[in-house]
C-alpha cells in the first residue's frame, strides 16, 4: 500500500538533497496539502509591521513589469502592484481575493514542482512566508530559475512564525539564523544566482514579527 510519507521523502531521490539529513523535508501533517489548503483563510500571516517591510523590501527591489508571486493568497503586500501579477497558490477563493493580482494559478508545488508557465517569462518572482512549506524547493527553485528573465530577482522573505504541522522539519527544528541559512543553501544548490544576500528587514529594537529577506539574481 502506498506509504503518505513517501510523497515527502522524494527530495532524496535528487542527489543535491544528499547533504541534508534524513527526515528534513518530512513534515508532522503528511496528507495531501490540498486537504489542509481546501478552506479559505482570509487572514493575514505576519504582524502590520512586517507586512510594511515585504512592501518596503519590494519598492527597494524595484519589483515591476511582470511578476510572478508563488505560495500566494489574497495579499500580496505590494506598495505599488505590478502591471502584471500572477498569483500561484492552494486555495482559489483566496486567489480571487487578491486585488494586486491580475491572474491567478492554483497549483500544488509539492505535488508538481514544474511551474506551468514558459522559459523566461517574468521579470522578478517573490514568495512570503512560505518557503517553509515546500518539500521539493530545488526542484522548485529549478523552475523559478527558468520561469525568470536574465537579471531577474527571487525574493524570499519569511518571519519565525509557521503551520507548524506543514513546515518541514529541518525548519521547525532551527531558529531565525538557521532559516535564513536553508534559504541561502536553496539558492546555493540551484541557478546559477548571482549576488545572493539575507538581511534582516525589521528593527531589532521594535516588538513585532522580525522580517528577514534572502534574495538573489538570476546570472
Ligand atoms: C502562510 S500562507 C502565506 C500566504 C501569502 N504568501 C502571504 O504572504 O500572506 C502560506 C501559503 O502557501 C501556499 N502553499 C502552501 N503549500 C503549497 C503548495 N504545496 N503549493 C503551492 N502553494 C502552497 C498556501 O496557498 C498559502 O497561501
Amino acid at each position: 500500500m502506498a506509504n503518505e510519507e513517501s510523497t515527502d521523502s522524494d527530495p532524496f531521490k535528487d542527489p543535491r538533497y544528499a547533504g541534508f539529513p534524513s527526515g528534513f523535508f518530512d513534515r508532522v501533517d503528511q496528507s495531501p496539502d490540498q486537504t489542509f489548503y481546501s478552506e479559505p483563510r482570509i487572514v493575514t500571516h505576519i504582524d502590520p509591521g512586517a507586512i510594511a517591510a515585504v512592501g518596503a523590501f519590494y519598492q527597494e527591489l524595484n519589483l515591476g513589469g511582470s511578476v510572478l508571486d508563488i505560495m500566494s493568497s489574497w495579499v500580496s503586500h505590494f506598495v505599488n502592484a505590478p502591471n502584471n501579477l500572477v498569483a500561484l497558490g492552494m486555495n482559489a477563493t483566496e486567489l480571487a481575493e487578491n486585488k494586486q493580482a491580475t491572474s491567478w494559478v492554483q497549483h500544488d508545488l509539492n505535488l508538481d514542482p514544474k511551474l506551468p508557465f514558459e522559459n523566461e517569462s517574468f521579470d522578478s518572482v517573490v514568495c512570503c512566508v512560505s518557503i517553509d512549506y515546500l518539500v521539493r524547493p530545488l526542484e522548485v527553485f529549478d523552475e523559478i530559475h527558468r520561469c525568470l528573465k536574465s537579471g531577474g530577482v527571487f525574493a524570499n522573505t519569511f518571519s519565525n512564525r509557521c503551520f507548524p504541522t506543514k513546515a518541514i522539519r529541518g525548519w521547525s527544528q532551527t531558529d531565525d539564523r538557521g532559516h535564513v541559512s536553508i534559504v541561502g543553501e536553496y539558492y546555493r544548490l540551484t541557478g546559477p544566482w548571482n549576488n545572493v544576500r539575507a538581511e534582516l528587514r525589521t528593527s531589532p529594537s521594535v516588538p513585532g514579527d522580525p522580517l528577514f529577506a534572502v534574495w538573489g539574481f538570476k546570472n
